[in-house]
């Protein structure tokens, strides 16, 4: 797949571009200087693969931490570490909530030692290998135009920025394994899509705030996918996207990959899938 030069894999230490985010100065040293920045004792820090639900777990987020009315401020790209300056980073306002793709160790090391929350999302990778294909194909900055399939052998092999989602899942565990006490909370986007109450009642006991039940549930309906994308395409750049159609809420469903996978591709995906995650407890369901 020689389409799409500038997406390229995750290779922080020698030398690393996150196409969307060029426009930061001296973008690598920035990336590489992160582990020393510092962190507040109350930094939220919201880690996932691409494509998995971030955006819509931030606004979640936010709302349960600062109430309603932080609601479609701002887009998610506005608080991703590894795409702030500095001075933009230390200037957030508390209480912050971060958002990230980049594997643990290369965050601030700060995180660590204040114990800083983490909510950690996942989503089924082949809905995830689809929704980052529409990115990287209608993206502007990625010039890519590669087809579907040989889209997916590049995604199955880590290919793409930020790498491989089986690398960064794998990653994951090893990190929660390691530190077993570190405060780490587990959302998958298919729960989310299944009860948005019971999992947003979960997080709000997470992040330890007091929310009624009616504040709750105005949270899920307030965060649906068809609410959040007319609010936030008004505010998303247009012009990032192709057709000039903000397109970061594409779909929002469970399941979408049976319209863009063969039967063979599934195929050839599952036995990829166990063979990379065999070792791995992470409860992840292609359909609900
Ligand atoms: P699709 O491309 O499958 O629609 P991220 O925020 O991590 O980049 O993830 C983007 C994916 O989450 C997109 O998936 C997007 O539509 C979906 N998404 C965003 N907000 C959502 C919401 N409120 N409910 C369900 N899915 C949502």
């Amino acid at each position: 797949d020689k389409s799409g030069a500038t997406i390229t894999a995750l290779d922080i230490d020698n030398g690393y571009i996150i196409p969307t985010f060029k426009a930061l100065e001296n973008h690598e040293q920035h990336v590489l200087s992160m582990p020393t920045w510092n962190a507040e004792n109350d930094d939220i820090l919201i880690c996932a693969y691409p494509k998995s639900g971030t955006h819509w777990l931030w606004e979640v987020t936010c709302m349960l931490l600062k109430g309603k009315a932080e609601r479609i401020k701002r887009v998610k790209e506005d608080v991703m570490i590894e795409g702030m300056t500095k001075d933009r980073y230390e200037k957030e306002p508390v209480p912050r909530v971060f958002n990230t793709h980049i594997l643990f160790k290369y965050l601030p090391e700060d995180f660590r030692k204040k114990r800083c929350k983490i909510l950690y999302v996942l989503r089924n990778p082949k809905d995830v290998a689809v929704s980052y294909y529409n990115h990287h194909s209608k993206i502007r900055e990625y010039e890519y135009d590669g087809k579907w399939e040989p889209y997916l052998d590049r995604y199955i092999e880590g290919n793409v920025d930020y790498g491989s989602w089986f690398d960064y899942t794998v990653d994951w565990e090893r990190v929660m394994k390691e530190d077993p006490e570190y405060p780490v909370h587990m959302m998958y986007y298919e729960d989310m899509k299944e009860n948005g109450m019971r999992e947003i009642q979960r997080l709000a006991k997470f992040l330890e705030v007091d929310r009624d039940e009616k504040f709750i549930r105005e949270v899920d309906e307030l965060c649906q996918f068809d609410r959040m994308k007319k609010d936030k395409d008004k505010i998303e750049n247009a012009d990032e996207w192709k057709n000039g159609q903000p397109g970061m809420y594409r779909k929002g469903q469970v399941g979408d990959w049976k319209n863009w996978f063969t039967v063979s591709q599934s195929e050839k995906f599952d036995v990829i899938y166990d063979e990379k995650m065999k070792n791995s407890n992470v409860k992840i369901r292609f359909t609900i």
